[in-house]
């Protein structure tokens, strides 16, 4: 058995988390307080107020991995709305971006790429870039005291119109923020339907500003969305895409560009996208050639961190020291750290 221990004692990256997902059960108390809005249920765990009924989360609360993945996702992307909206001064945007650097360097992460969607912090409506710059000043701190360093994957949501997105990526663009180093979309397809023509010309501009792509899919869609993301989007990496496994032609793809994927195994168990760790396809990827990472997603209101995810995955699928030194290695190639840090860090 690979304990935490020793997981955490590899040096790796995260390249598939959202910081949205980091807020611990402590952070979100002192959120609420400073805010003076009440929990919406039991504090006793993070997990009790993400499941929580007011956010209509019925596949999640009746013990997860045995729904049908949509409502799931949808229910929890409104925790995140309700979460995130506690955040609604520059300290506060500070305080949680510094707090994820010290939980990434808990876990043994030297670089992480986390996914921040502007869309679920409500009290920053229209001031996208603000929030980056708030967001960046506590990464900034993390890193001068020797924290874990970050790059920001600027989130669309998968529901935004075409021209919101343009303008968003077009202001990002313009901007050159230093610390944002990619586009990523996220959300749920379910509700959306196929969302790669509606995005083409949001990732193209990125790419021509020399942004990196991540595009979540092949988990609340199947093999079309990641097929999209890579001849619509410019991908370079896919979140999730587990699903591509039902593709044979998808699988010589990803294989043939080099495009890894951003595995959460955990995640997908808990938002009910797979049954459990018996039937999930990251082995089966793995041994097909693809270049898998592994990581949380959202790992605090999963009740997780990532040397869990690591020890859990190692176990049930009988993954060897060998196969989890390979893993930290893949997860820092992967990653959008710029040259001179990851050949520092490999
Ligand atoms: N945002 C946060 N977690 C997500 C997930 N698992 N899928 C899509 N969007 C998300
Ligand atoms: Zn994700």
């Amino acid at each position: 058995r690979i304990d935490e221990q020793t997981i955490r004692a590899l040096p790796k990256a995260e390249v598939h988390v959202h910081l949205e997902g980091t807020f611990s059960l402590i952070d979100l108390l002192t959120l609420a307080k400073e805010n003076g809005v009440a929990l919406p249920g039991p504090a006793a765990t993070l997990f009790d107020i993400s499941t929580h009924t007011d956010f209509e989360t019925p596949e999640v609360t009746t013990g997860g991995g045995t729904g049908t993945g949509s409502a799931g996702l949808s229910g929890f992307l409104r925790f995140l709305d309700w979460q995130c909206g506690l955040v609604r001064t520059p300290e506060q945007a500070a305080r949680v971006a510094y707090a994820f650097a010290a939980r990434q360097s808990a876990s043994g992460v030297r670089y992480s790429d986390v996914i921040v969607n502007p869309t679920h912090w409500n009290a920053w409506r229209g001031r996208d870039l603000a929030l980056m710059d708030a967001l960046s000043a506590g990464f900034d701190e993390a890193e001068q005291d020797g924290l874990c360093r970050v790059g920001i994957a600027y989130s669309l949501l998968r529901g935004q119109t075409a021209a919101d997105a343009e303008d968003a990526v077009a202001r990002l663009a313009d901007a050159s923020l230093r610390r944002v180093v990619a586009l990523s979309v996220d959300g749920d397809e379910k509700t959306t339907g196929r969302t790669g023509e509606k995005f083409q010309n949001a990732f193209a501009i990125a790419a021509s500003a020399g942004l990196h792509r991540t595009v979540h899919a092949g988990e609340s869609s199947g093999p079309e969305g990641v097929w999209d993301a890579i001849d619509l989007l410019q991908a370079e990496r896919i979140d999730h895409g587990v699903r591509a496994i039902e593709d044979d032609a998808l699988i010589a793809r990803l294989i043939a560009d080099g495009v890894s994927l951003g595995v959460c195994p955990r995640s997908n168990i808990t938002l009910g996208i797979y049954d459990g760790w018996a039937s999930h396809p990251l082995p089966r990827l793995l041994a097909a050639g693809v270049r898998v990472t592994l990581n949380t997603d959202d790992p605090a209101p999963m009740g997780t961190s990532l040397e869990a995810d690591w020890a859990v995955a190692a176990d049930q699928f009988g993954f060897s020291h060998d196969d989890m030194v390979g893993f930290a290695r893949r997860s820092l190639e992967a990653s959008f750290a710029d040259d001179d840090l990851k050949r520092d860090l490999l």
